[in-house]
């Protein structure tokens, strides 16, 4: 029988398609979920449809699925009274029918444990009076909001991060992500915007390092040795597109390193467009630089699948042609990075995982379907 698939669906197979590990967890192949709040989880405890919803991406092919961020049981991170927490009884056993249906379907799920920094607004969450908390006490325009955390209040929240990660390990959850990225509490610390302190918490690049490095370190203790705890960072901010981390690979590396030696085993480098190089003279992208300086297993995402630009619900500007999966394809053949993360497109087709690697040209994309397979 001759094959009918396109050049790109072929190619799509063999990239995609190879398993690949981190720390020892066995993955069936290179594509992830991306985070995705969703907020349909009343009082923080994910029902039978948040387990339907991970289960049919499991059943899509996806390979490992990171969940939407949970909250950590520290109050002053709950936001919403929809978010799923990671923390007490219903919630934790919300969590286990989810990641019991993933597993049935083949997949692997890793938690997203999140702290909302300054971005929360206390009056819409389930805790009203709990103090907002951040690394200065502004929020990321610089306006005064809540206030700056005290070392207790620093020992707490580490504390809740680690607490969380041991959870999620005793309900079945096959890793953890931090979510150190998009300008949320662990962000707030790393970025100058958001961190004025003069304590060994603030100054440069690697003081401000310190508190996510701490989180880190204090994960990987709580949970098995060879439990994945992975890394999710950014260069953007919410309402802050173009506020950066480092503006060189050197500056990257500084961020990078102590939460290495603080035992991350996978960094997920978080940008818009993965077609977009970091910094100049390079095609690298975020992810390949990630890759390129710690030698560790990395993930990239942005804007797979989407064929083309999209800035937003407001602007909804689309530019055309940005964007097909050929030069993603191009990247993983070079190694520039090992996993790539899927959001929209998932969100639109959850079987786009086992579409795309089978070149079935049906594939629904986030924005149009994409040229390339058909
Ligand atoms: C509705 C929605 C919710 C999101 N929630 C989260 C989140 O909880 N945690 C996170 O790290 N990123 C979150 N993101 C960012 C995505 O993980 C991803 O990085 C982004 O959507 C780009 O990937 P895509 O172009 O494939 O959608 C969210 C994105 C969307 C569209």
């Amino acid at each position: 029988m001759t094959d009918s698939r396109t050049t790109t669906g072929k190619r799509a197979e063999r990239l995609l398609a190879r398993p690949y590990a981190i720390n020892g967890l066995e993955l069936r192949n290179r594509v992830v979920m991306a985070p995705m709040t969703r907020e349909f989880s009343p009082g923080g405890i994910p029902g039978e449809d948040v387990a339907a919803y991970y289960a049919r991406r499991a059943a899509g092919g996806v390979g490992l699925i990171v969940t939407e961020g949970a909250y950590i049981g520290h109050e002053s991170t709950w936001a919403s009274r929809k978010v799923p927490r990671l923390h007490g009884e219903e919630q934790l056993a919300g969590w286990k029918r989810a990641v019991d249906a993933v597993h049935a379907a083949g997949g692997r799920i890793a938690a997203q444990l999140w702290h909302v920094g300054a971005t929360r607004d206390p009056w819409t969450g389930p805790v009203p009076d709990a103090d907002v908390l951040s690394p200065s006490g502004i929020d990321l325009a610089g306006a005064p909001k809540g206030r700056a955390m005290t070392q207790a209040d620093i020992d707490a929240v580490v504390a809740a991060f680690a607490a969380s990660a041991a959870d999620a390990e005793r309900v079945g959850f096959d890793g953890v992500e931090i979510h150190g990225a998009h300008g949320y509490l662990v962000d707030e610390f790393l970025w100058a915007g958001t961190n004025h302190r003069t304590d060994a918490y603030g100054g440069d690049l690697r003081s401000r390092t310190r508190f996510a490095a701490e989180v880190a370190a204090a994960v990987r203790a709580a949970v098995s040795p060879e439990f994945p705890v992975l890394f999710r960072f950014s260069q953007w901010k919410g309402g802050a597109y173009d506020a950066r981390l480092a503006d060189t690979p050197e500056r990257l590396e500084q961020l990078l390193a102590p939460l290495a030696d603080a035992g991350v085993d996978a960094f997920h480098a978080s940008t818009r467009r993965y077609w977009l190089p970091e910094f100049d003279g390079s095609d690298l992208n975020l992810a390949g630089w990630t890759k390129k300086l710690t030698g560790k297993p990395v993930i990239s995402v942005g804007s797979v699948g989407l064929d083309r630009e999209f800035t937003g619900p407001q602007g909804m500007s689309f530019k055309p042609g940005a964007t097909g999966i050929d030069k993603l394809l191009d990247r993983m053949e070079n190694d520039e990075f090992d996993l790539i993360a899927v959001g929209r497109s998932l969100i639109a087709d959850p079987d786009w995982p086992g579409k795309v690697m089978r070149g079935d040209a049906t594939a629904v994309f986030a924005i149009g379907q994409l040229q390339s397979l058909a």
